[in-house]
């Protein structure tokens, strides 16, 4: 496994395997690597030849007041991970590889990116697409990976890879939890014990609401309510959303009558976690 921190030697590599024949599949990370991000890894390496995954914090999805500077980092961890799961290259780069001075060119979206995380967060899927935009220019992957964990962004990876037309296929995959249910994310190293044990709320929020549309409620109001009332009964967590939109135009929907995804973003203490699922789909 071979690790890249500048774009040319990135796109050298990947020529090399181009004119070899051999497929080429992108899984994007922002590193502190876990089980969620080797499932991603996993699916990658089954249907590609080879693999890439990026492993880069990238500044420029993050709001000014959110946590850039302690956002964790473990560059050997994920060397190790990567190499056991079976990446060929690791590309990492340095914040002024991907944003030269003077950058100033973007990739922005008109529609999905207003509700949900957008709302609470709103330079973020600029900097997502931006960065993804890049990362599939630099990489030219056949197929790229994501997960649901991150719902919205999975649906506006998709929208902007049809949108300007990349040809790469995106590919979802399902969300990985820990024993207890909470879903991994690199972000629960944040929380304390308590809160570790009262971030488990969102999780069992969402499977009351799962048991309602299973049970043949389709009025979304009330199930939003139910999952509501379940989050409000935690003292630590603070509700950002609870949301019921269309999967995957993410149009929020009254009636439940197709497949529809619903999340949630909670504040458990400071760290703002979030978790989905979704409900009729084919
Ligand atoms: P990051 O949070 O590191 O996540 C990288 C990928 O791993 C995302 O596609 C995310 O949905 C997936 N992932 C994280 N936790 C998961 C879990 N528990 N189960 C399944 N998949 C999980 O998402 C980002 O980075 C960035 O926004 C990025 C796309 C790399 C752009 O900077």
């Amino acid at each position: 496994m071979k690790i890249a921190v500048t774009v040319n030697e990135v796109r050298e590599q990947v020529n090399e395997w181009k004119r070899q024949g051999f497929s080429v599949g992108l899984v994007p990370t922002m590193g502190y690597l876990h089980e969620g991000h080797k499932s991603l890894i996993t699916c990658a390496v089954s249907e590609n030849d080879r693999v890439v995954a990026s492993v880069f914090v990238n500044p420029m999805q993050f709001g000014p007041s959110e946590d850039l500077e302690s956002y964790p980092r473990d560059m050997d961890r994920d060397a190790a991970l990567c190499e056991e799961a079976g990446v060929d290259l690791i590309f990492h780069p340095e914040p002024s590889e991907m944003y030269h001075n003077g950058f100033s060119s973007y990739v922005d979206m008109n529609t999905l990116t207003g509700g949900l995380c957008g709302k609470s967060r709103p330079v973020h899927f600029r900097g997502v697409c931006t960065v993804v935009a890049k990362l599939f220019n630099i990489v030219m992957p056949d197929r790229a990976y994501f997960g649901q964990k991150d719902a919205q962004q999975l649906a506006v990876i998709r929208h902007m890879a049809d949108d300007l037309s990349y040809g790469i296929e995106i590919k979802g995959c399902p969300i990985i939890r820990e024993e207890d249910g909470l879903a991994k994310s690199s972000r629960n190293t944040y929380l304390n014990k308590e809160e570790r044990q009262a971030a488990l709320v969102l999780n069992r929020a969402l499977s009351e609401g799962r048991k309602l549309i299973e049970a043949g409620e389709r009025d979304a109001a009330s199930i939003k309510d139910t999952v509501t009332s379940v989050i409000n009964a935690e003292p630590l967590a603070r509700i950002d959303y609870v949301e019921i939109v269309s999967w995957d135009l993410l149009e929020p929907v009254k009636n439940i009558d197709g497949p529809v995804l619903v999340a949630v973003a909670v504040f458990i203490g400071k760290t703002r976690l979030i978790d989905n699922f979704i409900a009729l789909e084919d």
